[in-house]
């Protein structure tokens, strides 16, 4: 039987609260922690198989055009150029067709051939022995360089906002620049394919299986019913994975043509060509106010870029709308259509470049008029969503500045050069968190045995997010069970097809899948027990109702089963939804190199009901880490007459180290959010990186009274 849901209405009394097992929510760790840790956990590149062969992806070397001619390379198994292995899936969500005329290369580093051989280096020196011919086309690289396509439903205006400006007793008109990131997740993409018949079983790493699975069974020209995906451990993706890549494409045709297993793992430097970068962005803002610091415009244009091709494009001005109101607006986005690297959704893609760079700017805007930044931001939040007049399905952004203050005791903020410790600058800085939130569709199976035992299964991913620990929770707070007595089966195109893991969406979607399935497991008991669902109390394997006391074992006396459907509904458009937070960090800024280094961060957070207080909060310390990357370190940088990806390695492309990231303290603020339905939890995932990096930046200017606009802010721009 399945329990459906669509959240059409506010669930306003969450049966959640009632449950008596005490486990969600809690602290606990990692239910597969062990595995991880021992080495026992298998990642796609840890599998092996009977006779597997490895194959090693070969690069164009040219930035567009057609490859011609494919040399031949002794000692090896095969030298596959299918182009249907050019397929090219790395943009979020997107699924596309395979290209059907000769090859055809869009930028320099794609996949165009795989070499395979018995060992993983004679595979690698075939790959770099192999000689591509090609025919190539003079194409654009760089984003200023080119007439940018204004996409007509992302561009939103009201009022006047020049007027708006010309008038005003405060203004900022500056133009920012980020540039592209990587995902850097920690996990290389990786994929072992193995075909029985006319059937592929691939292991790898990857996202969303059920629309990886739709991409791949096209990509190769088969049914989906023909394709199933294994991805149990998944280390890391950041929006890397989210759809399929090269390497499993090219693992299935190699297998097929071979009749054995085959193996792709990229290189760090691949992951880097081939795995999609988030868009190098410019920002124009324009914030004009009164003298109380009340805004009465509001600008916001971005450009960005991606392939001529690609329907993704980063949705820079994505939260700029909701976040704070004005009478006067102009929104516009706008996206160069160039020859870099395929761009799709990165770590928070929008609100992570765009709210960071819109909070710099407001911190612009409280310097101009006098005002502190908290006060200025609290001056002009909106009641409901400006334009559109939706109500909120919860607010918490002045209560997050106002605890945030507190807890971080911003009073003690100084002016520029006034705090001197040695050969250091102390500064504060303040950011607003905000990221907009949504439900996808999601189903799972929980199975109850005679022996007291629950099993869930669904096909969604833990991306090392704590997915089988919050699902494990759900199962046993619901089945009122220790959670020692739930196994959680992730990762298997078998199971029902969950939401995948992306967007934030994954803990509050495929959890209220395992919630409705465990529900109707609680129905069945309830009809055994002689009482109504909503009369029954689970707990330690003990059912009450009212007052009869029965062990679950002597109730459950054959498997019971539940399947759980969640379809998010109406209450996406009747309110605006999103998450809340603020940002706060206090860096030291040294007064001879303008070396940056960041004392200490606080987060203060609001995402609905917390699933799980230690893996929501380590999600929330990843996110600020990333914003720390983002003021101080990362850059991708493109050489500008190929448009090649020239910081391709850990050691070129700076993530913070370990030394780089200071004490950070986390805090959630207590929310309930209805309008997501039984569970009340919105995503977390990418809220704590929204933002953060806008903290760090204006810590910067306090401390030395240096603006960096150009992100990142390494020391040559601050001295
Ligand atoms: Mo995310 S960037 O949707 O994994």
């Amino acid at each position: 039987m399945t329990r459906h849901l669509k959240v059409d209405a506010p669930d306003n009394e969450s049966r959640v609260d009632q449950m008596a097992q005490g486990v969600l929510g809690m602290p606990i760790n990692r239910i597969e922690g062990h595995h991880k840790v021992t080495g026992s956990a298998t990642y796609a590149a840890d599998a092996g198989a009977e006779g597997m062969a490895y194959g090693v992806l070969v690069q164009a070397a040219i930035p567009a055009g057609r490859v011609a001619e494919i040399g031949d390379v002794p000692g090896v198994l095969a030298v596959i150029h299918d182009p249907r292995m050019l397929r090219r899936a790395a943009q979020g969500m997107a699924t596309e067709g395979p290209p059907a005329g000769p090859q055809q290369i869009d930028f320099m580093g794609q996949a165009v051939a795989l070499v395979v051989a018995e060992t993983l280096e004679g595979a690698q020196a075939a790959a770099h022995a192999l000689r591509v011919r090609y025919e190539a086309y003079q194409v654009p690289v760089d984003p200023d360089a080119v007439d940018p396509e204004l996409p007509e439903d992302k561009q939103s205006s009201s009022g006047d906002l020049d007027a708006a400006m010309r008038k005003a007793a405060f203004t900022v008109d500056n133009v920012w620049h980020t540039p592209s990131h990587a995902a850097a997740a920690m996990e290389p993409h990786a994929a072992v394919a193995q075909w029985a018949g006319d059937c592929v079983t691939i292991r790898a790493g990857l996202q969303m299986l059920g629309s990886s699975r739709e991409q791949i069974a096209d990509a190769l020209g088969i049914d989906e019913g023909q394709v199933r995906l294994l991805a149990p451990y998944v280390g890391g993706g950041f929006g890397s994975k989210l759809g399929i890549n090269a390497e499993s494409v090219a693992a299935a045709i190699a297998s097929k043509q071979l009749g054995r297993p085959v193996k792709v793992v990229m290189s760090r430097p691949q992951v880097f060509d081939l795995a999609h970068r988030r868009s190098e962005t410019t920002q124009r803002v324009r914030l004009s106010c009164d003298t109380n610091g009340v805004l009465s415009g509001i600008g916001h244009e971005a450009l960005v870029s991606n392939l001529p091709e690609a329907e993704f494009s980063e949705p820079v001005t994505q939260a700029t709308p909701f976040t704070y109101q004005a009478a006067h607006r102009q929104i516009v986005h706008k996206v160069a259509r160039i020859h870099r690297s395929c761009a799709g959704s990165v770590r928070a893609p929008g609100e992570a470049v765009g709210v960071t760079v819109f909070e710099c700017a407001l911190d612009e805007l409280a310097d101009a008029a006098g005002i502190d930044p908290v006060e200025l931001r609290l001056r002009n939040i909106p009641e409901t969503e400006p334009g559109t007049g939706r109500p909120f399905s919860s607010h918490k952004l002045a209560e997050a500045l106002r605890d945030g203050a507190q807890r971080f005791g911003w009073a003690d903020r100084l002016t520029p050069r006034a705090r001197i410790e040695g050969e250091w600058y102390v500064g504060m800085g303040v950011a607003a968190a905000v990221r907009v939130n949504s439900l996808i569709e999601s189903r799972a199976k929980v199975t109850l045995t005679p022996q007291g035992r629950a099993t869930v299964e669904t096909d969604m991913t833990d991306i090392g997010t704590g997915t089988y620990t919050i699902l494990g929770q759900i199962a046993a707070e619901t089945l009122g069970l220790d959670i020692g007595y739930v196994d959680v089966r992730l990762g298997d195109t078998d199971f029902p097809r969950a939401s995948g893991s992306g967007g934030s969406f994954g803990a509050a979607s495929s959890g209220t899948s395992v919630y409705l399935a465990c529900v109707e497991i609680r129905d069945q008991i309830a009809a055994r027990m002689g009482c109504a669902e909503a009369d029954l109390t689970l707990q330690d394997s003990t059912a009450r109702c009212g007052n009869i006391v029965r062990r679950l074992g002597d109730i459950v006396t054959s498997p019971l089963a539940g399947n759980g459907h969640l379809e998010p509904g109406k209450t996406e458009d009747s309110v605006r939804q999103a998450t809340w937070g603020s940002h706060w960090a206090e860096v030291a800024v040294n007064r001879w190199t303008g070396e940056t280094r960041v004392r200490r961060m606080l987060g203060v957070f609001a995402c609905g009901r917390v699933l799980n207080h230690k893996t929501a909060r380590s999600q929330c310390l990843g996110g600020m880490t990333f914003g720390i990357g983002m003021a101080l370190t990362e850059a991708m940088e493109h050489d500008p007459r190929d448009g090649h990806i020239v910081t391709r390695d850990l050691a070129e492309y700076h993530i913070p180290c370990h030394a780089d990231v200071p004490p950070m303290e986390v805090h959630f603020l207590t929310e309930r959010d209805a309008y997501v339905g039984p569970l009340q939890a919105k995503g977390l995932g990418e809220l704590g990186i929204c933002g953060a990096g806008a903290a760090v930046l204006n810590a910067i200017h306090n401390a030395c009274g240096v603006r960096v606009r150009s992100l990142p802010a390494t020391p040559d721009k601050i001295i």
